[in-house]
């Protein structure tokens, strides 16, 4: 694992932007694998500006998102396809055609559980994929307990998940308790990963990433036997001996 210590969100958002800019312009056909969340919105942001001064050119790109919140349609504000078009796509030339996120209104959501993964596959699969972490090290929204081996499926949202999202709703009872998740054998498939962490809140998180066991019961801790990681999080996020420029971080 690589990790990239960064001053702040902003320093986080413009290197991590640096990256997939790259990874674009070397590959403009590039399977990216996108997040939502309050982590990449810089991210997001940082394109779009790019975009629109450099015309870096997203018009061959494929985008697969990581999970969709079950029973919210797209034109709900607080779907993740909203989330997409608002903090993305309507801001650059992505075709819509290439870029899929899962149906939270399926009628059955296990079909299309199964019918997202056998997309990622048709596709030939992610080539970057970018991730936040929940404070209990979920990554999607595998929650503590998902097995490894776990392919898109549909979860249960934890106490934990539920607090943090509740933000992001206008009442309690408006806040989705099941989501669409791409697997986390899905995620460990992507040639390359990109994790974004941002803020104290994270830091026990990331803490526990980069020094504690690989186990089911923190999802994130399997980032550690992917061969190609790159970690870009600012000094609040990470543990002290993780705060200098740039680490290299062995992978078990
Ligand atoms: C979002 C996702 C989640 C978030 C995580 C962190 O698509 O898959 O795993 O990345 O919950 O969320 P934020 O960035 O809001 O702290």
């Amino acid at each position: 694992m690589k990790i990239i210590a960064v001053a702040d969100y902003q320093e986080m958002s413009e290197k991590a932007a640096q990256y997939v800019i790259e990874r674009v312009k070397n590959n403009p056909s590039i399977h990216l694998g996108l997040a939502t969340g309050g982590t990449p919105k810089g991210l997001y942001q940082q394109l779009i500006n790019d975009h629109q001064t450099n015309f870096t050119s997203y018009i061959k790109v494929t985008t697969f998102n990581l999970d969709e919140y079950v029973g919210l349609a797209p034109i709900n504000p607080a779907s993740y396809h909203y989330y997409m078009e608002e903090q993305l796509f309507q801001h650059v030339d992505i075709n819509r055609r290439n870029t899929f996120i899962p149906n939270g209104v399926a009628e059955n959501l296990k079909q299309e559980c199964q019918r997202y993964d056998e997309k990622v596959l048709l596709e030939g699969g992610i080539d970057l994929q970018i991730l936040g972490i929940g404070e209990n090290g979920h990554i999607g929204f595998n929650e503590p307990g998902t097995p490894f081996g776990s392919t898109t499926h549909v979860v249960s949202l934890t106490e934990s998940t539920l607090r943090a999202n509740a933000k992001y709703f206008s009442s309690e009872k408006d806040i989705p308790t099941h989501a669409i998740t791409m697997g986390i054998a899905t995620i460990m498939k992507s040639k390359e990963i990109l994790l974004l962490a941002s803020g104290l809140s994270k830091r026990p998180a990331m803490k526990r990433l980069l020094e504690c066991a690989i186990e089911e019961s923190f999802p994130a801790s399997i980032l550690r036997q992917h061969p190609q990681v790159t970690i870009i999080a600012d000094r609040d996020a990470l543990p002290k001996s993780f705060q200098s420029s740039v680490t290299e971080h062995s992978r078990v």
